[in-house]
């Protein structure tokens, strides 16, 4: 039985900022990609987003945005479980047990808690602390086997990994021990305007990032003002790392080579390149920001499958919960 079924893999993104051509290219095609392979939980992480300040309105309203362009990207909501985390009350349930397991001083040394504690110094809130906690509820209420994490989480995963094993050395075995599914990395996307480093939902330049929700007159404009260099060549090569990055985006969006985008634009100027790469992001993006603005006007499609994947979710993690609610010795009323 075992053998024959798919592996579980958990993933979340946090419902905050405003994504780029990088996270499509990475994390969301991924989602699309992994959702046939394995038993997937995907989940829209409101309760991760308060631990800085939001929004209320417009957090609820960037959820919902969110779960619409998942599903526009290809995110199937027959073939994974895409949900809510905050409609799922075990996550903040098992979060308090496990906060029992969980030194304060392991907390305080996570390297990600110390960089937005210096960045959000006036709200160094309990929240904040505790996110990799309810990062371990999370992967450990369904069992998970394989959890896709880039480099920023990794230490996430290997406290939740810790705090699975002393449970079930203090309770006996109840959780299954989750391992790092090391994502083939594409290409890095870096900024259009300093591109040795990463594109970033954050940048302070606009001409610097490429957003998902960019209309082509934005895209065609960023693309023209993208920094190049002073020769003229369009190949790859580390010393050209403009020309390079806009040869990783072309090829990630066209699905060829490097090499064969190289050939693809031999005999070109640096400005019909531009315009080239432009256009082929802009051609790529407008059906998914179609098909998103297509879902957001039908709420009621949406709702419905956020309601079924939370039912979904909320049955798979109520085994693991009720478990742990008996092995710790909780009175369960029988
Ligand atoms: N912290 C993750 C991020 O910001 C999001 C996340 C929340 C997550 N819960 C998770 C990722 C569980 C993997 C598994 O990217």
């Amino acid at each position: 039985m075992e053998e024959t079924t798919q592996k579980v893999l958990y993933s979340a993104v946090q419902p905050s900022g405003n994504l780029t051509i990088g996270n499509y290219l990475g994390a969301i095609r991924n989602w699309v990609k992994l959702q046939h392979e394995f038993t997937c939980f995907y989940a829209i992480a409101d309760l991760h987003a308060i631990t800085v300040k939001q929004e209320p309105a417009l957090l609820r309203r960037r959820t919902l945005e969110l779960a619409a362009l998942y599903v526009a990207c290809g995110v199937d909501p027959a073939a994974c479980t895409l949900y809510v985390q905050s409609n799922v009350a075990a996550h903040a349930e098992l979060t308090w047990v496990l906060n029992t397991l969980t030194y304060v001083g392991e907390m305080e040394r996570m390297t990600q808690f110390k960089d937005k504690a210096a960045r959000h110094a006036e709200n160094v809130n309990m929240g904040l602390m505790d996110y990799p906690v309810l990062m371990a509820a999370d992967i450990l209420l369904y069992q998970t086997q394989v959890v896709p994490v880039g480099i920023d989480q990794r230490q996430h995963l290997e406290i939740a990994r810790d705090i699975a094993i002393r449970f079930n050395n203090r309770y006996g075995e109840t959780f299954r021990v989750p391992e790092a599914y090391i994502l083939k990395e594409g290409a890095k996307i870096t900024s259009l305007q300093d591109p040795v480093r990463k594109m970033s939902k954050s940048d302070e330049n606009p001409n610097a990032s490429v957003f998902l929700s960019d209309d082509r007159d934005t895209i065609m404009r960023k693309f023209r003002r993208a920094v190049t260099d002073s020769d003229d060549r369009i190949v790859a090569a580390e010393e050209k790392p403009g020309v390079t990055n806009l040869l990783n985006i072309y090829a990630a969006f066209k699905g060829c080579t490097v090499p064969e985008a190289e050939k693809a634009f031999q005999g070109f100027g640096y400005g019909d390149f531009k315009f080239a790469v432009g256009e082929t992001v802009a051609d790529a993006l407008a059906p998914i920001q179609a098909e998103q603005q297509r879902l957001l006007a039908d709420k009621g499609y949406l709702a419905g499958i956020l309601k079924e994947g939370a039912a979904r979710a909320a049955y798979a993690a109520r085994k693991t919960l009720s478990k742990v609610y008996r092995k710790v010795g909780f009175y369960r009323g029988e």
